[in-house]
């Protein structure tokens, strides 16, 4: 994502943190949103959503590649990860945990930058590589299976 795209950022920073709005985090209560921009331009949204069961929780950022994956899209450009701050906190980067950064993976190359949002006017850009460096990834067998 090169400079130019800063309308594009700012659109991403705005719809992740609209997205935070929707989470279910009754138990934790750390509201995550993201938004992931899909290589047509599309952005799909998504939120945590926690459970009883602690375990079942599914993150902000899986919840937007599971949205866009299961209305077509495969091809990526950026994501962007907001946290809202709990009542009286000060605002926080969120970045995406490991379970999340893999599945990034699953979809996008180590260019792929990720927006970590702190407030909707200063965020930190990082690379998948960066943030999940020597990955294992599809292309790390010899005969990957694609179904
Ligand atoms: N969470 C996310 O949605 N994304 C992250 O990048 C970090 C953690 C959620 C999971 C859980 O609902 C809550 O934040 C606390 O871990």
């Amino acid at each position: 994502m090169k400079q130019r795209d800063s309308r594009e950022i700012q659109i991403l920073i705005q719809s992740a943190l609209e997205a935070a709005q929707l989470a279910y985090a009754p138990y934790s209560g750390y509201r995550v949103g993201a938004a992931l921009l899909s290589a047509d331009g599309t952005v799909y949204t998504g939120c945590n959503v926690e459970c009883a069961s602690f375990s079942l929780t599914n993150c902000a950022e899986r919840t937007a590649v599971f949205h866009a994956v299961s209305r077509g899209q495969r091809a990526f450009s950026a994501l962007a990860v907001a946290a809202l701050p709990p009542e009286g906190a000060a605002p926080s980067y969120c970045v995406p945990c490991g379970a999340c950064r893999q599945v990034l993976r699953e979809f996008c190359p180590g260019e792929f930058p990720v927006i970590c949002i702190k407030n909707k006017n200063e965020y930190k850009v990082y690379t998948l590589e960066e943030l999940l460096p020597e990955s294992f990834a599809a292309d790390s067998f010899t005969e990957a299976p694609r179904p």
